[in-house]
């Protein structure tokens, strides 16, 4: 069982001035951090901190789909793995996967799905890996946020990168991206993914009650966040890009090679030599 002692058990999530227990307002974010191509090994890869969220996603590919029986002569495969790590909760979560990670990963794929030019390269799979270091509620929505960012990184064509965020309802009031103890003690979560550009929702999941009225407002935070959250993850990619063109430019500055000093040939010998006198 999860240590829940230390809260009261009549918790007010929000109080009459509208400030929620972390302080924030209804409609605010917590904090976001995000830095691209932070593993070396992986193709493409972001860590993301999002309050008390850490995220790595790493991601590989175009490759071989494999097993071969799953490779699509169309299209290639987006297939992701969300993972918990075992010291990412209060509980020790138990390794490997489990229902609820199965179906995050499901949903991740099919959003991401829906913006890699996945018919450039058929037979072939695009592999998207999250690993949660520190859950702290919302890890769907920055894990799907950083896997964009690492699917950027690794230079896979997309229509544009998906960005994700979560609404819901807190003693009675429709609020922005909840907190653990919000989410535990909260009326509704309702997390989603949009492509920024077109307004497409590629992910929408809801986890508990809200009215068609509350479901508008929260959709309306939701996109509202979306689109501070797309700006925090396009700086991401420019810093990581500013860093790269500067270390080709300090390569390309560097003293080229001393020129070695040419090699005295041999003497050619002549094909006929006269026979040695030994030889006679
Ligand atoms: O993380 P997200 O909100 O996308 O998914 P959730 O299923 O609504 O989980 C909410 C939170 O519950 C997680 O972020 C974790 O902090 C916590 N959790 C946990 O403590 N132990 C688990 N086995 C699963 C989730």
């Amino acid at each position: 069982m999860e240590d829940i002692e230390h809260i009261p058990k009549e918790l007010k999530l929000i109080d009459a001035k509208g400030i929620r227990l972390d302080g924030r307002r209804a409609d605010e974010l917590r904090p976001i951090k995000i830095e691209a191509g932070v593993l070396k090994k992986a193709d493409g890869s972001a860590y993301l901190e999002w309050g008390n969220n850490k995220v790595l996603a790493a991601v590989y590919g175009p490759r071989e789909a494999h097993p071969r029986h799953l490779q699509d002569p169309a299209k290639a495969l987006v297939q992701c793995r969300y993972n918990m790590a075992p010291f990412s909760v209060t509980d020790r979560k138990r390794p490997g996967p489990d229902r609820r990670s199965v179906e995050i990963s499901k949903v991740i794929s099919e959003a991401f799905s829906a913006v890699v030019f996945v018919e450039q390269f058929p037979r072939t799979s695009v592999d998207v890996y999250i690993e949660v270091l520190q859950a702290d509620a919302g890890t769907r929505c920055a894990g799907l946020t950083a896997a964009s960012v690492a699917l950027a990184d690794a230079g896979i064509p997309m229509r544009d990168l998906v960005t994700s965020c979560a609404s819901g309802k807190i003693g009675g009031v429709v609020a922005l991206d909840l907190n653990k103890d919000e989410d535990n003690f909260g009326e509704a979560d309702c997390p989603m993914a949009i492509v920024p550009r077109t307004g497409e929702i590629v992910l929408l999941q809801m986890d508990g009650h809200l009215t068609a009225a509350e479901f508008d407002e929260a959709m309306e935070l939701s996109i509202g966040a979306a689109k501070q959250i797309y700006e925090l993850q396009r700086d991401a990619l420019r810093r990581r890009f500013a860093s790269v063109a500067e270390a080709a430019q300090r390569e390309a500055e560097r003293e080229p090679p001393r020129e070695e000093p040419p090699r005295e040939m041999p003497p050619e010998m002549p094909e006929d030599l006269p026979p040695e006198v030994d030889d006679l």
